[in-house]
């Protein structure tokens, strides 16, 4: 039963021998610089997405101070390092990640610190990605300048599309049927569906945007939804560039759209997480990169489920002055 692999702690799930109560506790004293830039996501709506934008984004940045090679000069010469010796440079703590490397590897997950790596080696600035609940977030990231970029999805393609992807974890404890699924999903028990994989899941999602939008003021925060994304991913792209205040050229734009789409990242090795091992992961060839759609729930949920759901999405954020685009 899932019993035997989660453990509860502060109110929420989380997965036995990859997250212990200890790390849970040293990110909350986990020291944030004004550099640092992390994106945080609930399940399934849209990370692995953003994560390859906002590195494309710091990539051409990169281009740009080699060619310039101006007060950068250090960074891109670290940089060049870690590229001429190899993987194992990049590998070992406190070199700059390097362009080979995965998007697992340059914008890691904060909770799933699976290589154990001292996140305070890194070099700045340092990119983070995150499923974290806002109150388990580290508590210095009010204090200081660090960039929030939060992107939400309609939280029942979200489902839909966890659905799916709880069909192709190796170990996990099957969603028997997307109204179990749903259940679970509504009442913020995803994490007894999800076991090995994802350790920290942070309660519903209703919790997650609540949580998250409601600090948005003491944050230096930038709130997209995966459906502006799907419908103008290069005003997108422009507001995150805007945001993280790189001024890119029009060709850098177009470069980072163009390796953005949802076919290429499918086709790209670094970005698509087919990287993850085989068998601890995924299995029947399953994809991060499933359809990449708007409203695919129609194709799911009965109508039934759906009122069902709208009625308690009513209930859970009548008092959020959040409009979404995809009502
Ligand atoms: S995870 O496991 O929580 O990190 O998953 P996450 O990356 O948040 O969400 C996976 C969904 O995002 C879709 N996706 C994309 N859509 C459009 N364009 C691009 N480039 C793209 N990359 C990932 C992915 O297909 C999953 O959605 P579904 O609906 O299942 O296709």
């Amino acid at each position: 039963s899932s019993e035997t692999y989660m453990f509860q702690y502060k109110g929420y799930n989380f997965t036995k021998n990859i997250v212990t109560p200890e790390y849970i506790d040293s990110l909350e004293d986990f020291e944030i610089r004004d550099s640092d830039v992390f994106l945080v996501t609930y399940l399934k709506s849209g990370t692995v997405w953003t994560q390859q934008i906002i590195i494309l984004i710091h990539e051409e940045e990169g281009c740009n101070a080699a060619e310039s090679q101006g007060s950068n000069a250090a960074r891109s010469e670290s940089y060049n390092a870690t590229q001429s010796e190899g993987s194992n440079a990049a590998e070992s703590e406190g070199s700059n990640a390097a362009e080979s490397d995965t998007n697992m590897k340059r914008m890691p997950w904060l909770e799933y610190n699976l290589e154990g790596k001292d996140y305070n080696m890194r070099p700045s600035p340092r990119l983070f990605t995150s499923h974290l609940t806002y109150n388990l977030m580290p508590k210095m990231l009010k204090e200081k300048k660090a960039k929030v970029i939060y992107v939400a999805r309609n939280p029942k393609d979200a489902m839909v599309s966890l659905f799916h992807f709880s069909k192709i974890l190796t170990y996990m404890e099957t969603a028997k049927n997307i109204g179990d699924l749903m259940e679970k999903y509504l009442s913020g028990q995803v994490a007894r569906i999800l076991i090995l994989f994802l350790t920290v899941v942070a309660g519903s999602w209703f919790d997650h945007v609540r949580g998250w939008y409601s600090h948005r003021e003491q944050l230096n925060f930038l709130f997209l939804t995966y459906e502006e994304m799907i419908k103008d991913l290069r005003g997108a792209v422009l507001k995150m560039c805007h945001f993280l205040g790189k001024r890119l050229q029009d060709s850098a734009i177009d470069r980072i759209v163009e390796k953005a789409t949802f076919k290429n990242m499918k086709n790209n090795p670094k970005a698509n997480y087919e990287f993850l091992p085989e068998k601890a992961i995924l299995k029947d060839n399953g994809k991060f990169l499933r359809k990449g759609t708007v409203g695919d729930w129609k194709n799911t949920l009965t109508v039934a489920q759906s009122e069902h759901f709208d009625e308690v999405y009513r209930q859970r954020m009548k008092d959020l002055p959040l409009k979404f685009v995809w009502d």
